[in-house]
């Protein structure tokens, strides 16, 4: 079958015509600016956004690169740094590097530890001991850095199950994990005991941070029953944070933090005999935006404490309220105990996955998970009018399939149900990977 191309137009297209051409082509986007969308954007209102822009655009084309040409980088990435360790409850030996994003931040830290490990144990084959719940970041780390990932179940609570981590620690484990909170079911685990049992074993703890990041600390500061999960609590000795989550500013801004130096130095890399010059790189990015180091230290300081208190305080009430909701649906239960403002709900009555088929038909994006089947919210400050809605359309939706049973078998449900319990999961990787595939051609 010949396949559909489409080429560099042989002459340039008038600036205002593409515009126009965007604008009609964004259309079909989800919409998440009036909180359709339960992952994916983090918007704090449109006065925020602008703002942001502004400060995207006067950095459009600095680059992190080299900081040497640009000290205002050098500076906010510093800055960034500082304030991000304070909030989590950092020493003065506390020092990172800021990357583009949460797998990034991920993917830097697993390398950091074994390098670690290489060099302070003599480990050639490192291993990182992780509950099944943390982010798939640290999968693609694995791979690309050959480390080993040694996985264990959650206990009932969905939380990382800390004897079940000991037993999978031996003279090659170079890296505990855990969450704050989990992606899947957004419970904490329990890090004050992960961090003492890797302080135990003279290992690495890593928190990640990422979803938790810019909120979980104000949402602790509220009062909200979180244990200590950062730098207070005695083993950990790095953790990850999105500014670009709940930190709201521009994609593209993450920090991995270090309790000191010499452990960071294992993230970097040097080539010395390039003729191109001395090539120093913290991160695995080379050219590395300014737009988006700058935008997340303008979103630190525009927001201030008071500002993530305050958005920290209503994202609570909202997620709640809907959670409440949700819960208060007929056959619908509430996956765990969710910390903040991240949960999942499923129901025995009739197929979760076809009640996200009605979801979608009325008008929501949602995100289906997997062991155990259930569909996955993530609230932020654009959910404040809207999650009232939200429970009368799964309320809809639920008692629509309990009068319709057959219509579970239609739509995508099946295909959904199928992918969750297929045993032959290498069939599910291949089926992933044409899908892929068929993304990125026209
Ligand atoms: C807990 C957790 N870790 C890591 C990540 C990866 O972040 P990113 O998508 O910015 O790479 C996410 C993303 O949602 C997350 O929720």
């Amino acid at each position: 079958m010949a396949e559909k191309k489409v080429k560099i137009p042989e002459n340039g297209i008038n600036r205002e015509e593409i515009l126009r051409e965007l604008e009609d082509i964004h259309k079909g986007d989800a919409n998440w600016k009036e909180g359709r969308t339960w992952s994916l954007v983090y918007y704090a209102g449109e006065e925020h956004n602008e703002f942001l822009k502004k400060v995207y655009n006067t950095f459009f084309s600095e680059n992190g690169l080299n900081p040497m040409a640009f000290p205002s980088l050098k500076r906010f990435e510093a800055e960034v740094l500082s304030m991000s360790a304070d909030m989590l409850g950092g020493d003065d030996r506390v020092v990172g590097a800021m990357t583009t994003g949460g797998t990034e931040s991920i993917l830097m830290a697993v390398k950091t530890y074994r390098e670690w490990g290489k060099a302070k144990k003599k480990i050639e084959k490192p291993e990182m001991v992780l509950p099944i719940s943390a982010h798939p970041a640290f999968e693609k780390a694995a791979h690309y850095f050959s480390v080993k990932p040694v996985h264990y179940a959650v206990g009932e609570d969905y939380r990382a199950d800390v004897a079940a981590a000991r037993e999978c620690i031996n003279e090659n484990t170079v890296l505990l994990v855990g969450s704050a909170p989990s992606y899947p079911h957004g419970v904490v685990d329990p890090i004050p005991e992960l961090a003492a049992l890797a302080l135990e074993k003279e290992i690495g703890m890593h928190v990640d941070s990422c979803l938790g990041g810019y909120l979980l600390p104000f949402v602790k500061k509220l009062g909200y029953p979180i244990p200590d999960y950062d730098f207070r609590a005695p083993g950990v000795t790095s953790i990850s944070a999105d500014v670009h989550k709940y930190g709201f500013a521009a994609k593209g801004a993450s920090v991995v933090l270090y309790k000191n130096a010499a452990l960071r130095r294992h993230q970097f890399f040097v080539y010395p005999d390039w003729p191109g010059g001395l090539y120093g790189s913290p991160s695995m990015t080379g050219t590395r935006p300014g737009g988006s180091i700058a935008a997340a230290w303008a979103a630190l300081r525009a927001f201030g404490v008071d500002g993530y208190m305050k958005n920290a305080e209503k994202i609570m009430n909202i997620t709640i309220k809907l959670r409440d909701g949700v819960a208060a649906v007929p056959g619908v239960k509430i996956i765990g105990k969710p910390d903040m403002s991240v949960f999942a709900f499923t129901t025995d009555e009739v197929d979760v996955f076809a009640v996200a088929d009605e979801l979608e038909k009325r008008g929501w994006h949602i995100d289906r998970q997997q062991s155990p089947n259930c569909l996955h919210v993530m609230v932020t400050l654009a959910h404040e009018h809207i999650s009232d809605q939200f429970v009368s359309d799964l309320k809809s939706s639920v008692e629509y399939l309990k009068e319709n049973p057959t219509a579970a078998k239609q739509g995508s449900a099946p295909m959904y149900g199928m992918m969750a319990t297929i045993p032959d999961r290498g069939m599910v990787k291949e089926f992933a990977l044409e899908f892929l595939d068929s993304l990125y051609t026209v």
